[in-house]
């Protein structure tokens, strides 16, 4: 457990450490990759591997002595007792005085792990079992809709963390879905995302999954109640029920809702959103591709877990890329992150990382509540390859700013057409390549190219780059890909200092939103309530309208 003394940190940049990273920083700006690599061990050195996941982060500005201090670092942060106290479900959200025990979701059943009173394990494995009974029966036919016929569409009702890691994971898991069970996501409030996600929909065929933390979610319950009249008009108002399950830490809220008891999957208040998919908030998941391949996904999960509490701190991935992440961040001005999966199943992962990271790790205070002496969140962003490399790999390249890229790969082809799965793979390995080295005036004259045109075809080169390598996308290698994350960003918060599991920052604009949308239904404006630009924007509104 750690103790309060131990959790009322100095400043990070005030530690001894921190100046030593910033002198050896000076001296690595310096230092080009290109001679970095003139070390013929360089790319064997600079690798570690675990859980099925190849981490290969030679192609950054760092040595041994660069990783000796950044090491030390997560030592003079408490690592070892943080990540006890997260595994073992102390208080590690400071401001909502919670756990975070996403860790415990993935626990086989035994030994049990108890908090308190509650025997979480047990509760956990008996909400799995409802969920594999609740698919056993779709994929049976026997769970059936208000007419008798057999449910054969989900829609999965739910935004942020109750969207983004089911609709990625459904997209992830292509090859390992039910094709006779249809799944779709409605996240965005906009009445264009109900119609899409309803479009040739047989209400008689179709069940919402109204996913919800809370139960309180503006855009989910008003598209649960949209669902509801959409289900009543072709299906009667007493037939609805069947059409409907509930996914919730708040169970007498979905059941308020109207949502049976018997037809709620309950998680708790120590699962954060971004990190529920691993939860009953998988049901989507679990809906398509079985209750087997989802325990194989929190197999991979758990996998990754176990490797980050006890691989050693230098061939530990989660510990070596949270690290990383910080020196290109905070030494290097990375300020952004490229997340670039060169797997057309994972196009939603960026967006997926996104969630996690900068809900996660974007704060500006520290656990005591004092002001953060150094950048936190790096942004987050990115697109598979290979089409991004058609759009803004350009700046990757050729532009003025430092970003730091995870190129995402797999070494067997995710459709049985190896050709393609060649050009994929030769396009990551060119681009890292083409970032590290470049091509400079030289070889661009001896290849003849005009003088004129030199300078704008010159590729500086020596930009950083992470390679992650799984050899198949499958339940568990996804898993342990999720799990992998979830460390790094926690790592990246210890060093911070931050509550990494708390979001305060989105509610204020939620709160401005239900006072506007009160003053639009009512056709009346509080002008002395919002600044002059709101007002004339919300008058543009109204009369646009008359
Ligand atoms: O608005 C942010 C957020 O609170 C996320 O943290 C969460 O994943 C999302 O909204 C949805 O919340 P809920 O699952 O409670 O509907």
């Amino acid at each position: 457990m750690i103790t309060k003394e131990k959790r009322e940190q100095v400043p990070v940049t005030q530690t001894r450490i921190w100046k030593d990273l910033q002198a050896h920083a000076l001296s690595m700006r310096q230092t080009t990759l290109q001679t970095l690599f003139r070390d013929p061990q360089r790319a064997a050195l600079f690798r570690a591997e675990g859980v099925g996941i190849l981490l290969d982060y030679s192609r950054n500005h760092l040595t041994d002595h660069t990783l000796r201090l950044l090491l030390e670092l997560a030592e003079e942060r408490f690592f070892p007792l943080r990540r006890e106290a997260l595994f073992a479900g102390a208080i590690v959200n400071v401001s909502e005085q919670r756990p975070a025990l996403h860790t415990a979701l993935r626990l086989p059943s035994n030994p049990a792990l108890s908090i308190g009173k509650q025997n979480i394990t047990q509760e956990v494995h008996a909400v799995l079992d409802q969920m594999g009974d609740f698919v056993e029966a779709l994929w049976s036919g026997s769970l059936q809709g208000a007419n008798g016929k057999p449910i054969r569409n989900i829609v999965n009702i739910g935004i942020g963390g109750s969207y983004l890691g089911p609709e990625m994971a459904y997209q992830a898991l292509r090859r390992f879905r039910n094709p006779k069970i249809q799944v779709r996501f409605l996240a965005n409030i906009d009445g264009a995302a109900f119609a899409t996600a309803t479009e040739s929909l047989d209400p008689a065929e179709t069940l919402f999954l109204v996913a919800s933390k809370t139960f309180t979610t503006l855009e989910t319950l008003h598209n649960a109640e949209k669902a509801r009249s959409w289900l009543r008009s072709t299906l009667g108002t007493e037939n609805v029920n069947p059409h409907f399950v509930g996914v919730t830490a708040n169970v007498s809220a979905a059941m308020e809702f109207g949502i049976p008891k018997n037809q709620i999957f309950r998680f708790w208040e120590w699962v954060g959103g971004r990190y529920s998919l691993d939860s009953a908030i998988g049901l989507s998941t679990m809906a398509s591709i079985g209750s087997q391949h989802f325990r194989d996904f929190l197999d991979g999960m758990h996998a990754m877990d176990e490797h980050f509490r006890t691989a050693a701190p230098a061939d530990n991935l989660p510990l070596l890329h949270g690290l990383i992440a910080v020196w290109n961040n905070n030494f290097l001005e990375a300020s952004t992150l490229a997340v670039l999966p060169y797997a057309h199943d994972l196009r939603r992962f960026p967006a997926y990382l996104q969630q996690l990271f900068m809900e996660s790790n974007g704060k500006s205070v520290d656990q005591q509540g004092k002001s953060v002496s150094t950048q936190t969140c790096p942004i987050v962003w990115g697109e598979p390859g290979t089409d991004g490399q058609h759009s803004f790999f350009q700046l990757l390249h050729q532009g003025t700013r430092n970003v730091a890229c995870d190129f995402l790969g797999f070494l067997e082809p995710l459709s049985d057409d190896i050709a393609h799965h060649e050009i994929l793979l030769a396009s990551l390995l060119a681009q890292c390549e083409a970032l590290a080295f470049g091509k400079d005036a030289q070889t661009l004259a001896a290849e003849g190219v005009p003088a004129a045109q030199i300078p704008h075809r010159i590729c500086p080169g020596n930009r950083q780059s992470n390679v992650l390598f799984a050899q198949n996308l499958t339940p568990e290698s996804l898993g342990a890909l999720i799990a992998f994350y979830e460390h790094s960003v926690f790592v990246q918060g210890l060093i911070w200092d931050i509550d990494s599991f708390d979001q305060w920052g989105v509610e204020l604009g939620k709160h401005l939103a239900q006072r506007l949308l009160g003053e639009i239904r009512e056709r009346q404006v509080d002008r002395g309530l919002h600044d002059s630009a709101t007002v004339m924007d919300l008058d543009l509104y109204l009369h646009r309208r008359e």
